[in-house]
């Protein structure tokens, strides 16, 4: 396995990797989500690069950057037992160095959902997303539907730009009691963490519904709303039943939509969805 500190490393060692190539861009601090989508690659390409980059332009707390959990030579390790071909570890100042002043912003579905809440996250995203693609230059990527507005922005933006490479998406990886994984969740208190698999359990309350027949957007949304109303630690941020692709809030009967929400739980802030679809 090949660890690249620097785009021209990289660039040299990309080079000569066989076709098809395989990318999953990550944060680092790595858990079973990131390596469902290192084996996905693995599965359907010749080679696979991961990058480890903690983006500080897509953090809006200064707190929530300092406090990001890193541990790189315990990813660089898990990597290589993979049998990852290359890691691309940049320094902020290789990313962004003096002087830097493009921003690449998907506009309108990065204006709802998380980025109502964050702001400018997904200009960060985007911006970094697309320096990678072109660094990386890589047939396939892979995404975790975990971030499922991420998914659409980041499909959205490779159309737009005509990025010659496909997205794939890897379902939700969860703990046994259905709290999504995120390095975040180190974070939380033993509490929080006891009162975290709520967030899943609300809603897949709300899927049960739908399987039963519930087509009305507000009551699937109120059936989040009331599972986790029996939890003073968890404190909802938003609950959203939207539109797939464009993102949009719905409304009335629903055929199928995107069923999200953020919650604060102590001081740690965790995402989690599941998507309503298909007739049962
Ligand atoms: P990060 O949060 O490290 O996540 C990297 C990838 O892992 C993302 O595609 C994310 O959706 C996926 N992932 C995280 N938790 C997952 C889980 N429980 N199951 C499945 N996939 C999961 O997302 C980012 O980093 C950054 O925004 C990035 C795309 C790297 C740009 O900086």
């Amino acid at each position: 396995m090949i660890v690249c500190y620097t785009v021209a490393e990289l660039r040299k060692a990309r080079a000569r990797l066989p076709a098809p190539v395989g990318f999953v861009p990550t944060m680092g601090y790595l858990h079973a989500g990131h390596l469902a989508l290192v084996r996905q690659s693995k599965l359907e390409n010749a080679a696979t690069v991961v990058s480890i980059f903690v983006n500080p332009t897509q953090f809006d707390r200064a707190d929530d950057l300092a406090s990001y959990p890193r541990d790189v030579p315990r990813d660089l390790r898990l990597l290589e037992d993979l049998g990852v071909d290359a890691v691309f570890v940049p320094s902020a100042d290789e990313m962004y160095p003096p002087g830097f002043k493009t921003l690449v912003r998907v506009q309108e579905i990065t204006e709802v959902l998380e980025g109502a809440h964050r702001p400018g996250h997904f200009d960060g995203v985007a911006t970094v997303v697309t320096k990678l693609f072109n660094i990386v230059q890589p047939d396939r990527a892979y995404f975790g539907q975990k971030d499922a507005q991420q998914v659409v922005v980041v499909k959205r933006l490779v159309a737009d730009l005509n990025f010659p490479l496909e997205i794939r998406v890897v379902p939700t990886v969860r703990e046994p009691d259905g709290l999504a994984l995120s390095s975040r969740n180190v974070r939380l208190t033993p509490e929080g963490r006891r009162a975290a698999p709520l967030l899943f359990r609300a809603l897949s309350a709300a899927r049960d519904a739908w399987l039963a027949g519930e087509r009305d957007a507000e009551r699937l949304r109120e059936r989040v709303r009331a599972v986790l109303a029996k939890e003073p630690r968890i404190r909802l941020e938003y609950v959203s039943l939207a539109h797939p692709e464009t993102l949009e809030e719905l409304e009335g009967e629903v055929s199928r939509g995107l069923l999200s929400l953020a919650a604060w739980i102590d001081d740690v802030r965790l995402i989690d969805n599941v998507v309503l679809e298909g007739e049962v």
